[in-house]
């Protein structure tokens, strides 16, 4: 009978058991709530949060391969798991790099609430996006990274999610949140950006060191290459750029130093075969110009579009010339190339806005913000050998592709203006192709029934979409 003292009593030492369980198991927690097998990693870091022994854990892991989920899980597993098995209410802030990785992060947390009575019950009041409280005190606050938002609250765990998004200060800012708890723990997840340069990569770099050592910090590393079919492996690898496949995929933070571009693809791309020029007279000419300052020369390459290939048609460099004699230049080279867009540099307002005035179609990038991505979009068609560069007429712009670094600051004033040149390609206009759902797409054809000629031509649609086949 659900009523007599005597199962109630059972219940709720079956209850116990099960939440002693947990206590020990986090990945059988994980597989209760989800309904999913933790992937190895998962289960690796599970066991590792279950210790209760690091303080700092450090995830860096391939886009889309379920990072917020263990971490939602991880905060589900404190406020009901560890609170009842330590007797005392444990508090936990998510913090995500953006408001949408907040969102995310809550709705899953929602989810599992909403399909599991005990931790419904166990809810103290309606749960809000900022918070969801529960009847011993423990609390999960998911909060988008601010300096405003941070403020006041101290939990015992800091979750930071997609923490190479997260500026520095706010990280710093963050830390001490868990000061006064005497299971004070930070968990940092995050795919690796695309300059390489956040907070949580330069602890990835210097993980070897001894301040970064166990118990203080443990780190690991999430790759897709561990989970995804050989045969998709390879395709992703034909299909991304090398940087992209290294932080999207592998988790991985690329590697910077050295040159950007291969001297090998460079030769490729300097091949020219006068037939394929006679072929292309139909495509869309572009230009990208680098504003420049005595002793830096302002830098305007032309460059054609046929289909996926492209062509250095001109490039010029103005040095310490009357500015008005050198808007007029690039006003009647242009025209007389009829190019269709202007991509500049957006620093110089003053310079765009004459320039547009001139009647021409120019369009501002902000270089700070797109650098990263216009480098990987310029690497892309030189690495697929895409781009078409006479050696006869494009000396000096050939000259500091073999020379780019990726944090060149003096002549790189021609690969600048190019990289603008060719940002129309699909890579660099679009927003980045959608990995996550890649993925998803390839677990849900690996559960189902469906067979492998289906599986391949799915992967082959998502190829034409992206415009890479
Ligand atoms: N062990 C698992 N088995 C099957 N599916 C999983 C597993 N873990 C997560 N997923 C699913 O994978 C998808 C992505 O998960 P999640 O959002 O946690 O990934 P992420 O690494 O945070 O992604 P992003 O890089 O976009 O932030 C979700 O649909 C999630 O349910
Ligand atoms: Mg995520």
């Amino acid at each position: 009978m659900v009523s007599s003292p005597s199962f109630k009593d059972f219940a709720l030492t079956d209850f116990l058991l099960q939440i002693i369980t947990w206590r020990h198991n986090l990945p059988k927690f994980f597989e209760d709530i989800t309904g999913l097998k933790p992937r190895p990693f998962q289960e690796e870091f599970f066991r590792e949060v279950q210790e209760l022994k690091t303080k700092n854990i450090v995830i860096v892991a391939g886009r889309g391969i379920g990072k917020t989920l263990a971490l939602a899980t991880v905060a589900l597993w404190y406020v009901l798991v560890l609170a009842i098995a330590e007797n005392r209410p444990f508090k936990v802030v998510i913090l995500a790099g953006s408001l949408k990785q907040a969102k995310i992060c809550f709705n899953y947390i929602m989810d599992v609430i909403n399909h599991t009575p005990f931790l419904q019950r166990h809810l103290a009041k309606e749960p809000t996006q900022e918070e969801i409280l529960f009847k011993d005190g423990s609390w999960i606050r998911p909060l988008p990274a601010s300096e405003k938002s941070i403020r006041g609250h101290h939990p015992d765990l800091l979750i930071i999610d997609e923490a190479a998004e997260v500026e520095d200060s706010i990280i710093y800012a963050a830390l001490p949140m868990t000061a006064p708890s005497p299971y004070a723990r930070h968990i940092f997840s995050t795919t690796p950006s695309l300059t390489g340069s956040s907070w949580i990569e330069d602890k990835w770099d210097h993980q070897h060191e001894p301040q970064y050592a166990p118990p203080q910090w443990k780190f690991f590393n999430w790759n897709a290459e561990s989970i995804l079919p050989p045969d998709q492996v390879e395709l992703l690898k034909h299909m991304l750029p090398a940087d992209a496949y290294a932080t999207e995929i592998q988790g991985l933070p690329y590697r910077r130093e050295g040159k950007v571009f291969r001297l090998e693809d460079l030769k490729e791309c300097t091949k020219i075969d006068p037939k394929e020029i006679e072929k292309e007279e139909i495509g869309e000419v572009y230009a990208g110009i680098d504003w420049g300052y005595y002793p830096a020369p302002t830098v305007l390459v032309i460059v054609k579009r046929v289909e996926d290939k492209w062509r250095v048609l001109y490039s010029e460099a103005f040095l310490a010339e009357n500015f008005e004699e050198m808007h007029r230049k690039i006003k009647l080279i242009c025209e007389s190339y009829n190019v269709v867009n202007i991509f500049t540099d957006s620093t110089d307002k003053g310079e765009n806005l004459r320039l547009a005035a001139e009647g021409l179609p120019v369009t501002p990038v902000s270089f700070k913000a797109e650098k990263p991505i216009m480098i990987s979009n310029l690497r892309m068609l030189i690495e697929r050998h895409k781009l078409k560069i006479d050696p006869m007429t494009q000396q000096r712009l050939i000259d500091q592709l073999m020379n780019y670094t990726y944090d060149s600051k003096r002549n790189d004033d021609f690969v600048d203006a190019l990289m603008l040149a060719v940002r129309a390609n699909p890579i660099a206009s679009h927003a980045p192709f959608d990995l996550e759902a890649f993925l998803s797409e390839l677990v849900v054809k690996k559960r189902s029934t469906h067979s492998e000629e289906d599986r391949k031509s799915q992967i082959g649609k998502i190829l034409k979409e992206m415009g890479r086949m």
